[in-house]
C-alpha cells in the first residue's frame, strides 16, 4: 500500500480513471440518463461539461456554504436582507452541532419557535409566516422526498411517471451538483422542485450569512429554475432561520406525520416498523382525520428501501386519501419557481387529470456559471431578470404529451440546488 496521503490519493485517481470506463454509461442528457436501468451504472459518477464549467463558483460539494470571496451578487443581496434577520444566536457549540450537537442551554420558554426542541412551527417573531406542515384540501396529502436526486432514482421515477403521480422533490444542491442529469429529470417529469439546502447540515446552528448560503447556491445551475420552497434538513428551523428563507422568497414546509424511513436499519429499527409508520397515517385518513384539511408525511429519496416503501405504499395511500399532490399544488402554487415561464396546475386541475407542469425555463446567465443563484433568493415579484434570457431547449419526454415541458439543460446547474437552495 502507498504510504503517503499524495501516493494513496494518485493511486485513488487512478483506479477512479480505470474503473469509470468500464463501468460507466455515457450520459450527456436528462434523456440518456433517464434511460439506464442498471443501479450500478446509474450511480457512477460522469462529467457534466456546465458543472464542471462553474465548479469554482460554488462551495466545496458537502461543505457547509459560506458566500465566495467574488461573489458579489451573492454580497449585495445578503447585505440587502441583512437587516430583516431577527437577532437570535446561532445554536449549539460550533461546529459540533453542524451534525446536532446541541448544548442545552436553550431557554424553555422556546422564544424561537426552535422545532428542533419544541415542535414549533408558528413563529414568536412577527412579521414571518408559519411553517406549512398540512395542505388545506380535505383528504389531500401533500406527496413529496426528501434528499434527492438519489443517483439510483430510476426506477422510482419510472413508477411515479406511470401512475400519473407527481411530488415535491426536496433536492440537496450537492446532490444536484453530483446527480445533474437526475436533477433535471424531476423537472422534465413534471415534479415540482424544492430546496433542501446545499449541504445538508442543521441550519439553527450556522451563522447569517451560512444560512444565507446555504439557500444561495442550491439548485438553478443544474435545472435552470429558481425554487420558492424549501424544507429544512432534519426539520431544524426557528425564526433566524425562517426570517432568511422569506426573504429569500423561500415557503418553509416541514410536516405533520413522519415515516421515519430514513431510519430502517439503525437499531431496533425493522422494515416492520416503518410499515406501521405509514399503516398510523393510513388508519387516520381512514377514519376521518383528513375530513376537513390534509396533511404532509415526511418520506425519502434516500437508498432503496425508502423508495421501495414509497412504490409499495402509492397506491394505498391514493385509495384512503382522494389526491395525492405536490404541496405547490395542493396551495395552488401556479408559479413554482422565481423564472416566470413556468406553471404548476392548479389543484382542480390537477384532480381533473392535467398533472403535467408547462413551461419553459432558462439557465441563469451565459453558461459560465458565474452569478449562479444571483437573483435566486430573490421575491418572486421582484425578478432580477436572471433566467429569462437566452437558451430554452424544448425536451419533452418521448411519452409526455401536452405541451411539453422545456428544461434549459445549459448552463446553470447549481441553482436548482440551492435556491433552496434550493435544491
Ligand atoms: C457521449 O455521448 C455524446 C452525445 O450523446 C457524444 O457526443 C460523445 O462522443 C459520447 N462520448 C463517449 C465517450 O462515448
Ligand atoms: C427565558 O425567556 C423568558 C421570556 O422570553 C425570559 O423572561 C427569561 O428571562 C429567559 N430566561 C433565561 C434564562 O434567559
Ligand atoms: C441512492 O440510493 C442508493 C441505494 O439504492 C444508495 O446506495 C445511495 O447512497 C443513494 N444516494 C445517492 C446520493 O444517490
Ligand atoms: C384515527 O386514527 C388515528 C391513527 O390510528 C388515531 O390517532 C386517532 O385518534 C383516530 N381518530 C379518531 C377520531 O378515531
Ligand atoms: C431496489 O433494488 C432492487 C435490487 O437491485 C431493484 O430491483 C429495485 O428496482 C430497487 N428498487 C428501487 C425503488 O430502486
Ligand atoms: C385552489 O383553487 C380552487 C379553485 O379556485 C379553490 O377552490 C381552492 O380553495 C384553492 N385552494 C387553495 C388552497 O387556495
Ligand atoms: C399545459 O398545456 C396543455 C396544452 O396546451 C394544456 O392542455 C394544459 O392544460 C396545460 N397545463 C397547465 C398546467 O397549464
Ligand atoms: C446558447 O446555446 C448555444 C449553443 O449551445 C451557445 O453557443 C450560446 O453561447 C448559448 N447562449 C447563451 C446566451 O448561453
Amino acid at each position: 500500500m502507498p504510504n503517503s496521503p499524495v501516493a494513496c490519493l494518485s493511486a485513488f485517481l487512478v483506479v477512479s480513471l480505470l474503473a469509470l470506463p468500464s463501468n460507466a454509461q455515457n450520459r450527456s442528457t436528462e434523456q440518456e440518463e433517464a434511460g439506464i436501468t442498471d443501479q450500478t451504472a446509474e450511480c457512477q459518477p460522469y462529467d457534466y461539461p456546465p458543472v464542471d464549467a462553474a465548479i469554482g463558483n460554488f462551495p466545496v460539494n458537502w461543505a457547509t456554504a459560506t458566500i465566495l470571496p467574488n461573489d458579489i451578487a451573492a454580497a449585495a443581496k445578503y447585505q440587502s436582507i441583512v437587516g430583516l434577520i431577527p437577532n437570535i444566536a446561532p445554536k449549539g457549540t460550533q461546529p459540533g452541532s453542524l451534525d446536532g450537537v446541541f448544548d442545552g442551554s436553550y431557554n424553555d420558554t422556546d422564544p424561537d419557535c426552535w422545532w428542533t426542541s419544541t415542535g414549533c412551527t408558528i413563529p414568536k417573531h412577527p412579521g414571518i409566516p408559519a411553517d406549512i406542515i398540512t395542505t388545506p384540501e380535505p383528504s389531500s396529502l401533500g406527496y413529496g422526498f426528501d434528499d434527492g436526486p438519489n443517483c439510483s432514482h430510476n426506477a422510482f421515477y419510472d413508477y411515479l411517471w406511470q401512475k400519473n403521480q407527481k411530488a415535491t422533490m426536496y433536492y440537496i444542491g450537492s446532490n444536484v451538483m453530483d446527480y445533474p442529469l437526475e436533477a433535471q429529470r424531476a423537472l422534465k417529469d413534471g415534479h415540482e422542485i424544492c430546496v433542501h439546502t446545499w449541504s445538508h447540515h442543521y441550519m439553527t446552528a450556522l451563522t447569517n450569512e451560512q444560512l444565507f448560503a446555504e439557500f444561495w447556491y442550491a439548485i438553478k445551475l443544474v435545472v435552470g429554475v429558481t425554487p420558492t420552497c424549501w424544507r429544512p434538513p432534519y426539520g431544524d428551523i426557528d425564526d433566524r432561520v425562517r426570517a432568511v428563507a422569506q426573504a429569500m422568497g423561500l415557503r418553509s414546509i416541514l410536516w405533520t406525520y413522519d415515516s421515519e424511513d430514513w431510519s430502517e436499519g439503525d437499531a431496533g429499527v425493522t422494515p416492520a416498523s416503518i410499515d406501521a409508520n405509514y399503516q398510523g397515517l393510513i388508519s387516520a385518513a381512514e377514519n376521518g382525520t383528513f375530513a376537513t384539511a390534509g396533511t404532509i408525511m415526511l418520506t425519502h429519496e434516500l437508498n432503496n428501501f425508502t423508495m421501495s416503501e414509497a412504490m409499495k405504499f402509492h397506491d394505498q395511500l391514493g385509495t384512503v386519501f382522494k389526491y395525492l399532490v405536490p404541496v405547490g399544488v395542493a396551495l395552488n402554487v401556479t408559479q413554482p419557481y422565481v423564472e416566470s415561464g413556468y406553471s404548476l396546475p392548479t389543484f382542480q386541475q390537477y384532480i381533473s387529470g392535467i398533472t403535467m407542469s408547462n413551461g419553459s425555463s432558462s439557465s441563469s446567465g451565459s453558461g459560465n456559471g458565474q452569478t449562479p443563484a444571483g437573483s435566486s433568493g430573490s421575491n418572486p415579484s421582484s425578478s432580477n431578470g436572471q433566467g429569462s434570457s437566452s437558451n430554452k431547449s424544448a425536451g419533452s419526454r418521448s411519452a409526455v404529451s401536452s405541451g411539453g415541458v422545456s428544461i434549459a439543460l445549459l448552463g446553470v446547474i447549481a441553482t436548482v440546488l440551492v435556491r433552496l437552495s434550493g435544491l
